[in-house]
């Protein structure tokens, strides 16, 4: 299809404005946001969300989000400020239910399954799908402690006095896993000779791939990563970028990031998300970047608004 809304462009390049109504072709705006919004992707998809709505108070913040996400591989999401990305991100593993205010209709299934059940068992739903934040976020603890913490929540390993005492030590099993999810995330050459130390001490990049390790630790399905990079250096971040990459071979990485370059580099397919919470495009990362359909996605990816 070539851009339908090429006629109507002095019409849509203000962030504020909705979809065009009609085009030079007389589709609906409906219409055009199905087609451009309907990747169609060979495989099998890990997550599948229809008609998700999200308001803050009277705010609506998402609307009407229809998406399939495929297992992996990295699925950007990029937009503006302030457009929806990490309300969208956090509504695939349910982390809005800590947020007051928010409100959320809709569906996210998750190999079958309604997340937002109301039987859904929520720990166990976040350790199938793990987050990584903007800023790390690294418990006050050692870096040993930081991996094993999550485990050791669900039952994984019990290390306590108590379980030795029962003949339950699983010190070895967490020694292995603490390697195994550090050398995952590419950080064990830096602190395997001081896993005992306060994670607090490392440098940023080094917090932000323990956060990795620790998400990996619980043996998630799906990471889920809010502008992993945004505060770190190009070599910090690009073995942050190198990760992902690699680690789209065993999981689904959902990632959201500003940087246009990053989204090209570590991501298969892109998700457009513009102001006023809708979705607008969504394609392989290299038809987003090379001929996307949409004039506002074009003026966004090439900077002359956002
Ligand atoms: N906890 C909250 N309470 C009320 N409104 C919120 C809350 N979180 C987000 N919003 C509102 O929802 C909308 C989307 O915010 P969100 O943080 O999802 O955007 P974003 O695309 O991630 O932006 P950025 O790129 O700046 O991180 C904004 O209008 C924001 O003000
Ligand atoms: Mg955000």
């Amino acid at each position: 299809m070539s851009k339908t809304d090429t006629d109507s462009r002095s019409d849509t390049q203000t962030e504020s404005q909705p979809l065009v109504d009609h085009t030079v072709e007389g589709e609906t705006s409906e219409e055009i946001r199905d087609e451009w919004t309907n990747y169609d992707f060979d495989g099998e998809a890990k997550l599948s969300v229809s008609e998700l709505n999200v308001y803050y108070g009277d705010d609506h913040a998402l609307k009407d989000i229809d998406m399939e996400i495929p297992e992996q591989s990295v699925t950007a999401l990029i937009g503006p400020s302030g457009c929806g990305k990490s309300t969208y991100l956090r509504c695939l593993n349910r982390m809005n239910d800590r947020i007051k205010a928010a409100r959320i209709e809709g569906n996210v299934e998750f190999e079958g399954k309604n997340i937002y059940d109301a039987d859904a068992n929520l720990v166990e739903l976040r350790k199938r799908i793990g987050m990584v934040f903007q800023s790390p976020n690294p418990f006050p603890k050692s870096i040993r402690d930081n991996i094993s913490y999550g485990p050791r929540k669900h039952g994984d390993i019990d290390t306590g006095l108590l379980a030795r005492v029962l003949g339950r030590d699983d010190g070895e099993r967490e020694e292995r896993l603490v390697e195994r999810s550090l050398k995952q995330a590419a950080l064990w050459d830096e602190v395997n000779d001081r896993l005992g130390d306060n994670a607090l001490g490392l440098s940023g990049g080094q917090q932000q791939r323990l956060c990795i390790a620790r998400c990996l630790a619980t043996d998630p399905e799906v990471i889920l990563m809010d502008e992993p990079a945004s505060a770190l250096d190009p070599i910090a971040t690009s073995k942050i970028e190198d990760l992902i990459e690699e680690l789209s071979e065993e999981y689904t990485v959902v990632v959201v990031t500003h940087n246009m370059q990053q989204a090209q580099r570590i991501s298969d397919q892109t998700a457009v998300f513009l102001t006023g919470g809708e979705l607008v495009e969504y394609d392989d990362t290299e038809k987003i970047f090379s001929d996307p359909e949409s004039q506002r996605v074009e003026d966004y990816i090439t900077g002359k608004f956002g």
